[in-house]
């Protein structure tokens, strides 16, 4: 059956980008179903948005006749997913609040739908601490949260909270929408069944590593590996998704931050420890990055020249610090510490000997003789102290959101 949309416009002068999402949201065979806030109505007209839905445009929580023929609760339990964009910072103070003055704000406060919102607004709107507190209560209620693009705005100002092009949030709705049912915390549940449906990591920090790490040998030149960061930032996407804060501290990948993370960028092996550190206290830290085990003992301040005679270039590597076994170690060990194991061979036993070496709770392995660094499927095994579990070769946002339970059943044990 195909999929179902229900988008609050709310005013901002983003809200005219709303038409060209509901086009290409149609053209991706997903309905679309919309409301309109009082002050979108200033930016675009019901008529263009009902025109591109070819459905009638809701607006007004008093008006009978729409109460008559849909009530405000059966707006929303008719749609897989509630996206709101543009979000303004008004909404998404009223979402954090919990008030419920307008039609919009009523429903967002009475679905136990998936929400996604798609902030934008004024840069210093963005940033002020009134609208990041409201996020951060958002994200910690199980509300999906994109991250506004970087540019000129309206008002001429230089900033984040420029409305992602909707392209960008068309991908972001069919990654919501394409979540297995019963693997994403968040998923479609029978209406109002509130027991079922709260955010199961909500109230929790997660830290994930993630991607490789590059280590100069000189300006030019660096060691690294093949990791594309791809399971990682699926690992850390689902821990937003169901409701964790995520730190995800990444080796250099140009992969886009999924909704809800919070990412810190570093190069090297040493720079990752000490972010990882920075961020501690974590409830659960996922190690996925492909950490390089070497570097140069010396890095050459210039770029290294042939010798002319046909002499191996003088490098010398030293062992990087293990971050995991660091962590394992050390007082602020997170409660649940997952470390994950890349093997060409044995990979089971490697794996049950990693898991005392480094001091982690689980160890995530999987077999990389094939094309699994840098390709979208993976087949893991998770061994934990209790034993092995071997699961079938899966996508990997697959994988993280089966982990992610995982770690959700685990904490609640
Ligand atoms: O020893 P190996 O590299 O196979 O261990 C893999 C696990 O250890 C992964 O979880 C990886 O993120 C972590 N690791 C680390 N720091 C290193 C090497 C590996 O955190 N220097």
């Amino acid at each position: 059956m195909s999929k179902r949309i229900l988008l609050i416009v709310s005013g901002g002068i983003a809200a005219y980008k709303s038409l060209e999402l509901v086009r290409l949201l149609r053209r991706e065979g997903i309905a679309v179903r919309a409301v309109m806030t009082q002050s979108a109505k200033q930016f675009v007209t019901p008529l263009s948005l009902g025109v591109l839905t070819e459905d009638h445009v809701y607006g007004d929580m008093f008006d009978l006749k729409e109460e008559r023929e849909i009530g405000h609760i059966e707006l929303s339990r008719q749609a897989d997913l509630i996206v709101v964009a543009p979000a303004t910072a008004n909404i998404l103070a009223k979402m954090a609040a919990g008030i419920a003055d307008d039609l919009a704000s009523t429903l967002l406060l009475a679905t136990d739908k998936p929400v996604l919102t798609v902030p934008a607004m004024n840069v210093r709107m963005w940033h002020h601490k009134a609208t990041q507190r409201n996020l951060a209560q958002l994200r910690a209620d199980g509300i999906h949260v994109m991250e506004p693009d970087e540019g000129v705005m309206a008002c001429n100002e230089w900033g984040r909270g420029r409305l992602p092009e909707p392209p960008a949030i068309v991908a972001e709705i069919k990654a919501l929408l394409a979540v297995p049912r019963g693997l994403d915390p968040l998923a479609d549940q029978p209406d109002f069944a509130d027991e079922e449906r709260v955010s199961r990591l909500a109230g929790k920090h997660v830290l994930v590593t993630a991607g490789p790490t590059h280590e100069p040998i000189d300006p030019v030149r660096y060691i690294t590996n093949r990791s594309s960061g791809k399971q990682g930032f699926a690992i850390a996407a689902a821990a937003a998704r169901a409701g964790a804060r995520v730190t995800m501290v990444a080796g250099p990948v140009g992969l886009p931050t999924p909704t809800g993370v919070t990412r810190v960028d570093v190069e090297t092996a040493r720079e990752m420890l000490s972010a990882v550190e920075t961020a501690l206290p974590a409830d659960v830290a996922i190690m996925v990055a492909a950490v390089a085990d070497w570097r140069s003992a010396d890095e050459a301040p210039r770029k290294l020249k042939k010798d002319g005679a046909g002499a191996p270039a003088p490098l010398e590597l030293i062992e990087n610090p293990d971050i995991l076994a660091i962590i394992g170690a050390s007082p602020h060990r997170p409660g649940l510490l997952i470390g994950f194991a890349a093997e060409t061979n044995d990979v089971v036993p490697h794996a049950k000997a990693k898991l005392a070496k480094k001091g982690a709770d689980w160890i995530v392995a999987n077999d990389v003789s094939g094309d699994v660094m840098g390709g979208t499927h993976n087949a893991v095994h998770l061994v934990t102290a209790a034993g092995v579990e071997s699961w079938s070769e899966m996508p990997k946002d697959a994988v993280a959101a089966r982990l992610v339970e995982k770690i959700a059943d685990a904490l609640s044990e």
